[in-house]
């Protein structure tokens, strides 16, 4: 069918998988996410309504289709083999390959040395795609080499994969390689997983194999899988060029994604140099390798080597030290991070594990721990991949462990392991609903968390202290010259002789600091609360916070209705508050800064009264229409008497003020029963509260 309407579908599918190819494999995305969508949505309409003009190669089918029962099994044309193992890590795998080839070839010391084709071998799981003129139409696990499972559905899911082959329609055209999980799709995975309390993946390659082996597609489809070939199946009407690398080279022309850490060496020494050179690099590399693999790059010679058994002779993998391994755990500390966070850590009887010796593994917080069930004395399993911090991936249970015998009683606790105190500072830890770490309280007070409270405090939005950076403030940290903002105010502590000690700081430089301290003495009270780093209390809440209550100690001093009574605060943000002002080290500080013989910090507030009892004081307005004044003076005038001006209606909309023209926020207004006002209504209201 040729119509106008089939050509659009065309044009569209082209497009979007063009613009795949850029963004999934080139990482050169040349549209924007927003024009992207546009022509997927416009792709699905047309294919919801056109039923008929659907194909099992549509990029729409990357989302995920229907659940499947099972999977069916698929005979491969050309078995699937695996691939001999070098267990000798040194240079002598590498010498050990290349002997063996040359004396399987009959070649002699005299003979010129051979080409090899170096790759790296990739972490995941084989994979099997089947192209026919071009198109794919089948996906396969390996299995067990002869017959595997059909993965389609899934594999379509994984946007580095071409739909279609460019410029290649041959009959057959199988492409082989490993479906893998990059590090920080996995980490990144993790972390979602981890905060809402849901199981998470023990490495990249339990990722992508149980992502694949998903029945349900959608599942699939969420788990960020990308893939390199390294070879190829069945083929059917194309032209073999002569060497493996070459046949990289044109897979690579035909947008499938093949990896660029590849190289063509001569003879020995060029493999020991690839084996040195990628595990170097190793650490830096997106994915997990756990070695390098040799080929012989002449497509003859191979063909002469032929196979042993299962195993090509013309190929090796040449392994890495492993990035995971058995150590035992020797005790469970608990650190606190710089925002507060106290996370379990592990200490390990010190193991070998991606390169360097391991002693601490973190168990990233309670949840986990608990469902992985570690305990000391336990044997367990050890990351580490990458930069990423060494973990415990899980309890080996021997034949004497049985999950069974391990009672609740010993189920990890992490409030009683540390009777309810931050193992810094003392203060009360706190573990928010919804939230899977527990916290120190003793945001200002706790050495762990000075810095950041520290640079916070000063920071640009909040204190606006010029000239207090990162460097500064870690000199004044570990020469305990300053330990809380107070500190920082008291010239006993911060001085021109103290100052003038510290690296990077000329006189001059220390009395700009002096000055700008000084300067930030009189901050609004919204800024001094955003100060304070109270945990879920950023700018917008302290601006609410200030003008409700107008005053430090009438916020100090509300429980948590009182201060669910102020716009935008709900149950969460109320008891970070409490438990911030419970803690009396946060107190101690703010009594410091305020205090006119030490601090000297005098946040302007309401004078006389609190804001709480200003005649407008807790309501909230929302102006909406054409009013005869500027909308700004309407809402000064509001906000003077203690109002509130939002600028969308809901539930806790006091009155909406409708001027001309008003639209969808009036309608919502009489549709949640929220009083209206007119202009008149609102000068008689300015004018009864002394506002002309
Ligand atoms: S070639 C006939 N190349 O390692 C040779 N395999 O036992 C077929 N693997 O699970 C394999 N990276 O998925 C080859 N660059 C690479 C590879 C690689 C990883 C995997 C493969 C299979 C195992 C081989």
């Amino acid at each position: 069918m040729n119509t106008p309407l089939a050509q659009r579908i065309a044009t569209l599918r082209a497009e979007i998988e063009k613009h795949n190819y850029q963004y999934y494999v080139l990482d050169n995305p040349l549209i924007p996410d927003a024009e992207f969508d546009k022509l997927f949505r416009e792709l699905q309409q047309l294919e919801a309504q056109h039923p008929e003009l659907a194909t099992p190669y549509s990029p729409t089918l990357r989302v995920g289709g229907k659940p499947l029962d099972a999977f069916q099994p698929v005979r491969h044309a050309v078995p699937m083999l695996s691939i001999r193992t070098e267990t000798d890590i040194s240079d002598g795998g590498a010498l050990a390959f290349d002997a063996r080839v040359r004396r399987e070839l009959g070649l002699g010391e005299n003979d010129a040395p051979i080409e090899y084709a170096c790759e790296l071998k990739f972490d995941g799981l084989a994979i099997n795609l089947r192209y026919e003129r071009g198109v794919l139409v089948e996906a396969a696990t390996r299995g067990d080499g002869e017959t595997g499972e059909d993965v389609t559905q899934n594999v379509r899911t994984i946007h580095q994969i071409p739909l279609h082959l460019q410029g290649c329609a041959a009959p057959v055209l199988e492409v082989r390689g490993e479906v893998y999980m990059g590090r920080r799709d996995f980490e990144r995975y993790n972390e979602r997983q981890r905060a809402q309390s849901l199981p998470t993946l023990v490495n990249p390659r339990n990722g992508a194999a149980g992502s694949i082996r998903q029945l349900d597609p959608a599942l699939a489809a969420r788990r960020p899988l990308s893939f390199f070939a390294y070879g190829l199946g069945e083929v059917r009407g194309w032209t073999l060029p002569a060497t493996h690398s070459a046949v990289l080279d044109a897979l690579d022309k035909m947008g499938v994604p093949v990896s660029g850490e590849r190289a063509v060496v001569r003879g020995a020494q060029g493999l020991v140099e690839f084996h040195r050179r990628i595990a170097a690099k190793r650490d830096r590399l997106p994915f997990d390798i756990d070695g390098v693999v040799y080929k012989v790059n002449s497509l003859a010679l191979q063909e002469q080597l032929g196979f042993v058994t299962r195993e090509p002779r013309w190929a090796v993998a040449h392994k890495f030290p492993a990035e995971e391994q058995m150590t035992v755990v020797r005790g469970i500390d608990i650190q606190v991070g710089r925002t507060g966070k106290l996370t379990p850590v592990a200490k390990l009887e010190p193991v070998f594990v991606g390169g360097t010796t391991v002693s601490n593994a973190t168990l990233h917080n309670e949840d986990e721990t608990r469902r992985k069930d570690v305990r000391v004395g336990d044997t367990v399993i050890v990351r580490r991949a990458g930069d990423v911090i060494p973990e415990v991936v899980g309890v080996v249970l021997g034949p004497s462990i049985h999950q069974g015998e391990r009672k609740e009683a010993g189920r990890f606790d992490l409030f009683k392991w540390l009777h309810g105190k931050c193992p810094v500072c003392g203060s009360a830890i706190v573990r928010e609903e919804g939230e899977a770490d527990w916290r120190c309280t003793g945001g200002l007070f706790c050495p762990a968390q000075r810095m950041q409270s520290l640079l916070h405090f000063a920071s640009r939005r909040a204190m606006d202290i010029e000239g207090l950076g990162y460097k500064l403030v870690e000199q004044l940290v570990e020469r305990h010259i300053v330990g809380t903002p107070a500190d920082l105010y008291d010239k006993h502590k911060l001085n021109l002789q103290t100052l003038a000690g510290l690296e990077r700081m000329g006189e001059k430089s220390a009395q700009n600091l002096l000055d700008a301290i000084e300067h930030s003495k009189h901050p609004t009270l919204a800024r001094f609360i955003y100060a304070l780093g109270i945990r879920n209390v950023g700018e917008a809440t302290a601006k609410d916070l200030a003008r409700h209550f107008g005053k430090l100690e009438n916020l100090m001093g509300a429980d948590e209705a009182r201060l669910q009574r102020v716009p935008d605060v709900g149950p969460v943000v109320a008891q970070s508050i409490v438990a911030f002002f419970r803690e009396k080290h946060n107190v101690a500080v703010i009594k410091e800064l305020l205090d006119e013989k030490r601090g000297g910090v005098r946040p302007k507030e309401h004078e006389g009264e609190a804001a709480e009892e200003l005649p407008l004081a807790g309501k909230t307005f929302v102006l909406t229409g054409t009013l005869s004044m500027a909308r700004d003076d309407a809402k000064a005038a509001l906000e003077a008497l203690g109002a509130k001006v939002a600028g969308s209606v809901s539930k806790k909309t006091d009155y909406v003020v409708a001027g001309a023209e008003a639209g969808s926020k009036l309608d919502k207004a009489r549709e949640l029963g929220v009083p209206v006002l007119d202009e008149q209504g609102l000068m008689e209201l300015l004018k009864g509260n002394g506002v002309t």
